[in-house]
């Protein structure tokens, strides 16, 4: 009898910016086979729409009723995920300073959240997904098979971030300050703040290269594989 195939997996990578999330859960996604979600992608999406039509991002009604009136699709490409709003490709757009302020603002709201969680299980309820965000093993997939919260110093994560944003032309200053404070605002909101899940496996990426991030990972997930289809033989 041939061997059962391997059981699609769902995996959770959370963590504040600049951890290495994104890197590290597209590249196991694609060592997986499997497709990678950044679901921060989502909350840009609406960030920016909400920046478009000049509406307030402390108004949490207005803001629930623009997401059931938006239509978000994330596709997952190799250098990370193509961002659709109404079907308009806003991939480079969502990635702007005034974007990521945006989304931590309207993020901190548990209709939106609401919302944003419901259309993110729907997107991984499959399985065979890497999904990275800040509230992925606590919320969207408390079951999910794996749980990694990734951390680093913030001295590491504002540096990294500020190297990745010198292409697009910001300042060290403006960026190192605006991760402060998102990462304030993430971890303090009273709904789903930024935390790891109690069974989350903890990584410290400050003192480890990608390589050793990943290698890492994917020895939690061979491990999980090799034990699951134990169990079912
Ligand atoms: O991962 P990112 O930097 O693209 O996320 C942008 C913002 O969206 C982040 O500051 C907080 C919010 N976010 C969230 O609240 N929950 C998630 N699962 C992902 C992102």
């Amino acid at each position: 009898m041939s061997e059962p195939s391997p059981r699609k997996l769902i995996i959770a990578i959370d963590g504040p910016a600049g951890a290495g999330k994104s890197t590290i859960a597209s590249r196991l996604a694609r060592k997986l086979g499997y497709i990678n979600l950044e679901s921060g992608a989502m909350y840009r999406a609406l960030a920016l729409k909400a920046i478009e039509n000049d509406l307030s991002f402390d108004d949490e009604t207005v803001l629930d009723r623009l997401a059931h009136n938006s239509r978000i699709q994330l596709e997952p490409t190799l250098g990370g995920n193509r961002v659709l709003l109404d079907s308009r490709d806003v991939t480079q757009r969502v990635r702007e300073t005034d974007v990521s302020e945006a989304a931590s603002r309207v993020s901190v709201h548990p209709k939106v959240r609401e919302w944003m969680v419901a259309r993110q299980r729907e997107l991984g309820e499959n399985g065979g997904i890497v999904m990275e965000g800040r509230d992925i093993g606590t919320k969207v997939f408390p079951d999910a098979d794996i749980k990694v919260f990734l951390d680093a110093d913030p001295v590491i994560r504002e540096q990294r971030r500020v190297q990745q944003q010198h292409l697009r032309g910001a300042s060290t200053e403006s960026m190192a300050a605006e991760l402060r404070e998102r990462d304030r605002r993430d971890r303090t909101r009273a709904n789903s703040p930024l935390q790891p899940a109690a069974d989350a496996i903890i990584l410290d990426s400050t003192s480890f290269s990608e390589e050793e991030v990943l290698g890492r990972v994917q020895a939690i997930v061979e491990e999980k594989l090799k034990s699951s289809s134990e169990a079912r033989s």
